[in-house]
This record gives structure tokens, sequence and C-alpha cells, in this order.
């Protein structure tokens, strides 16, 4: 049987956790325990008992954690369905009087491939610009939110450079045009504090695989009374706001592991410690080096940088070679590594954004990762800058 282990072997350095997370030991502990919910929650003789009560408590768990109800909690696969779910709903809820969206330019591709399908359907959709600080423009939003308005949808914090947004003053002009607000608060959780009601959002998503769960798992806040349209017609399950019998496995993996989730002050201050001191390391170490978006608030676990004359997917291959994990924030399809469009949309030229690497620490990053992984950089840089410059001498002389 193959070894599913893969990447996960001890004497790697994994350093992508806005990817994804791994699941926590507690889970690891407890994993063949979830075999045994093999019930199904909708039923009503005894198998259904199990189930039912991890789906209340878990739902309960969240709702303590963002101090909401229970039953403005609905479980879903993912914060990609979540996303696509909201924008709908929006759509949905009153397209004659309003079919205008605003969503920001650095969005995750689940809203903006949304939005893209809503305009195909006859929504007009505002792209809100991102200054090279990774700022939003504020009066932009100002300026186009309108009785036309169906939703203002903006990521909470930034996947690729850890921005934050000011969601909660967002909301605010959202709210005084009669508009709908979504955050997509995927990469908030677990990496900052925050009292998630004084945001008054009226949708909020969330995905189980960057809380150390496990893939194919996540949950919506819907505010009571917000419209609704489930995007998955079925059984009425969810209290008919999403079709489908419930992931018992991925709910029951979520339950076990957000009681580390009601109070992460300590993984949060350690990160924040390691990632400054990653950044100080790495500019006193290597030349050539920028962080983008280090002027405005991010959250405390991101760094993406812009090395000169490295191209990042040489650069993220060669350390994954010499087993440390990390990103490039590029979108890579078939083969065919494009620059990161959240960067190229914030300003950074195609070189700058070819040239950039993203490194997100977890709960589980040591100083000791920070350590090899500055060397391991620092030896790499070097050479392939060497690389470079040879390069570049061999095409003179052609
Ligand atoms: C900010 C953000 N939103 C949405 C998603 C999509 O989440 P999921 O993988 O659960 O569909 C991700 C995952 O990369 C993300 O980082």
């Amino acid at each position: 049987m193959q070894n599913f282990a893969g990447s996960a072997l001890p004497q790697r350095i994994y350093l992508d956790y806005n990817a994804t997370t791994p699941p926590r030991p507690r889970l690891r502990s407890r994993w063949s325990e979830l075999l045994d919910v093999s019930g199904n929650p909708s039923s009503i003789h005894n198998e259904s008992r199990v189930p039912k009560t991890i789906l209340r408590e878990t739902r309960q768990k969240i709702a303590e954690i963002l101090q909401c109800s229970p039953l403005e909690i609905v479980f879903n696969s993912g914060a990609s369905e979540g996303n696509s779910s909201v924008l709908r709903s929006a759509f949905d809820w009153d397209r004659k009087n309003r079919n205008e969206f605003l969503v920001s330019q650095v969005e995750h591709p689940s809203v903006q491939k949304t939005a893209a399908y809503l305009i195909s359907q006859g929504a007009v959709v505002h792209f809100i610009p991102v200054n090279r600080d990774g700022i939003i423009d504020l009066k932009f939003i100002k300026e186009n939110v309108s009785s036309r308005t169906a939703l203002v949808s903006v990521m909470y914090a930034n996947n690729e450079t850890g921005t934050v947004f000011p969601v909660s003053e967002i909301g605010e002009i959202a709210h005084a045009s009669g508009a709908l607000m979504h955050a997509d608060c995927v990469q908030m959780l677990g990496k900052s504090e925050f009292d998630f009601m004084s945001l008054n959002l009226d949708y909020a998503t969330f995905s189980a695989h960057k809380l150390y769960s496990v893939k194919g798992t996540g949950f919506c806040y819907i505010k009571k009374g917000s419209p609704w349209t489930s995007l998955v017609h079925g059984g009425g399950q969810e209290r008919g706001r999403r079709g489908g019998t419930e992931n018992m496995t991925g709910i029951a993996a979520l339950n076990i592991v957000l009681d580390e989730f009601k109070d992460c002050k300590t993984e949060i201050s350690k990160m924040r410690r390691l990632r400054d001191a990653l950044e100080e390391q790495i500019l006193s170490r290597i030349s050539g080096v920028t962080i983008t978006g280090q002027a405005g608030p991010r959250i405390c676990n991101t760094s993406s940088l812009v090395i000169d004359g490295v191209d990042g997917e040489t650069l993220l291959m060669t350390l994954d070679l010499k087993g440390f994990s990390v990103s490039t924030g590029a979108a890579c399809s078939s083969g065919n590594p494009e620059p990161s469009p959240v960067l190229m949309a914030m300003g950074l030229s195609r070189g700058e954004a070819q040239s950039s690497l993203r490194i997100s620490l977890g709960w589980e990053t040591a100083d000791e990762h920070i350590a090899r992984f500055v060397q391991a950089l620092d030896e790499t840089v070097l050479k392939l800058r060497e690389i470079n410059e040879e390069e570049k001498k061999k095409n003179y002389a052609i």
C-alpha cells in the first residue's frame, strides 16, 4: 500500500500553511474514531444519534468561537462553495433593483470567478483597487456603493500577502446603502484575535483545512434573516440551506480541533515573533529583497517576498528538493506558470511578481525551522543569482 505521508515526512520543513494546514496531533490520534460516525444524521433510527450530536456540538463550538447563534452556521464543502453561495444568494435577493457588486481585485478565484459568472447573468461588478502596500481603496468603495448594490465582498486577510482589510469599516459603507456585506475569513481564524460579531457581517466564510482539520469541509456564517439560496438542491439538510448529507467525517474532525481555537493567543504571538525574525534575518543576509504589503496591517504568519534576480518558480522547486515547502503565490496551471494576478493587481510588475515567494508559518513552526530555512534560502538565492550571471555572460559572448 502506498505511503500517504508524502510531503509530511518529518525531516521536511513545511512553510505553506496558508495553502493548507496539517491535521493537529489530537486529530491524528483520534482518527479511527471518525470511522465509527457511520450513521446518517437525517435518519430517525439509533445510528443517527451520534452524527446528530456531533453536528449539534460542532455548530455550537463554532457559535461559541464567533459568538453567534448556532443556527447561523451552515456546513458545506469549503470556502469555495461558501463564497460562490454568498455571491449567488445576494444576486438572487433583489436582482431587479440591486444587481451591482463590489469585490476587491485581490479576491480568491472562488469570488473572482463567481463574479465573472454573475456578470454573464447581467450583474455589474465593480472591482475595488488595492495599492502596492495592499491597502484597499475606501474612496472607490464610497463612490461606487449605491442603492443598486447587492453585496460588497472582500477578504478579511489576503492569502498571498497576509494584508488585513478594514472589514468593519467597509461593512458600514455597504450597510449605509442597504447593501449586504460578506468577508472571506478563511485566513483569519487561528492567526488573529478578532471580535467577529463587532464586524457586523451578513455573511462570512471559513474552511476546515486551514484550521488544522481535513479538506472538503467548511462552514458559512449567515446572519439571521440574510437572503439565502441553496447552491446545492437536495434533501433539506442544514434547514434547507445546503442540500446533501453532511460530510460527517469532516465535521467530526473539525469538532476535535475546534477546542484549540477558543484561545490561541500563544500560537498567534509565537507565529508573529517567528515571522518577524524570519523577515529580519532574510533582510540582513540577502540583498535585493523587499517584503510585499509590509507597510499595511498583516496577519501574523505571512511573508510575501520579492527577491531580485531570481525566478520564483525555480527558487520554489530548488527549495522543495532541499526539503522546504513554500509557495510562489503564482497560479501554476498545466505547466504554464503565470505570475500571481493578486500581486499584479497590487501594482507589482510582471518581473517582480515572477520573483516572488510566499512563506506562511503555522502553529507547529519552530525557531529551528526558521534558522534552517533562512540558511537554505540564502544559499539557494546566491547560487541561482550566480547561474543567472553566468547565463548572461554566455549570451553576451554569443
Ligand atoms: C482566502 C481564501 N478563500 C477561499 C479559499 C478556498 O477554500 P477551500 O479550499 O476550502 O475551497 C482559500 C483557499 O485557498 C483561501 O485562501
